[in-house]
């Protein structure tokens, strides 16, 4: 059996990658939510509640496995319950910014130090952590969205520079960051438009094309930004 870790299985995108998972029959999974509680069961399916600003309860997560062939981290936020993604520099809280660092950039480097133990029991490790196209840099055309954009490209940076380190301590690992389209989860849902969101997916689908790309990998591809569509994403 593979050994699989998703860090937010209570969400969307988390959900749905760890059920396409579980169907295929050769992976137990260990699935972590923060809020929701988990609302369905599977034989090869554990939970763990984790609150993933809690270094140290991370640290305890990562106690109880040995192995990880495979730790997504679908964990995120665009809102708090005071503040949506700024339109504006009017609109703009640092506050707000600080939680969004804290649940979209800080958390992978973390993980990354308490699993990197497991990952190398594991023989090709993946590791995938999930941030947005919003937080590319040279793809930034539209503007606005602050604390968002700029938590995911921090993110983006914390999976390139791990990734340097990786090549000489984990050099079986495979480390991305992934944009897994515009997905139809509670996440997105409020800020959907129709006219600049044409394409949209449901959680399943998004599960698909993450995973088939994940299979076309390796250690070669480590330290890059990849989309949904299976092309590179430039930082
Ligand atoms: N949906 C999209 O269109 C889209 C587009 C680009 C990128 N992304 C990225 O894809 C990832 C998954 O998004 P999604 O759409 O599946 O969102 P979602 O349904 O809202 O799921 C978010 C997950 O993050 C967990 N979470 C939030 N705060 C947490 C905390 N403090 N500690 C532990 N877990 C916490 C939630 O757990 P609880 O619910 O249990 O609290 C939930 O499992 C995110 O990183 C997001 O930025 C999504």
């Amino acid at each position: 059996m593979k050994q699989a870790v998703i860090i937010g299985a209570s969400g969307g995108l988390g959900g749905a990658l760890a059920q396409l998972l579980l169907k295929r029959g050769h992976w137990q999974v260990l699935g972590t939510y923060h809020q929701s509680d988990p609302l369905w069961q599977h034989p090869l399916m554990s939970w763990q509640a984790l609150d993933i600003r809690a270094e140290n309860e991370i640290a305890a997560l990562m106690t109880h496995v040995s192995k990880i062939d495979l730790l997504i981290n679908t964990t995120g936020i665009l809102t708090s319950s005071h503040q949506g993604p700024e339109k504006s520099i009017r609109q703009f809280n640092a506050e707000h910014m600080m939680m969004s660092f804290e649940i979209n950039s800080a958390p992978i480097l973390n993980l990354a130090k308490y699993a990197q133990a497991a990952l190398k029991a594991s023989h090709k490790p993946i590791i995938v952590a999930l941030s947005a196209r919003v937080g590319s840099i040279a793809d930034n055309n539209l503007g606005g969205w602050y604390s968002y954009r700029c938590a995911k490209a921090a993110l983006n940076m914390a999976v390139k520079t791990l990734a340097i380190e990786w090549q000489r301590s984990l050099p079986n690992a495979t480390l991305i960051a992934y944009h897994p389209g515009t997905v139809r989860t509670a996440l997105s849902s409020p800020f959907l438009n129709p006219n600049t969101d044409r394409v949209t997916l449901s959680p399943e689908d998004a599960a698909e094309h993450c995973l088939q790309l994940l299979e076309t990998l390796t250690p070669a591809n480590s330290g890059t930004f990849w989309d949904w569509r299976g092309q590179k994403i430039p930082w």
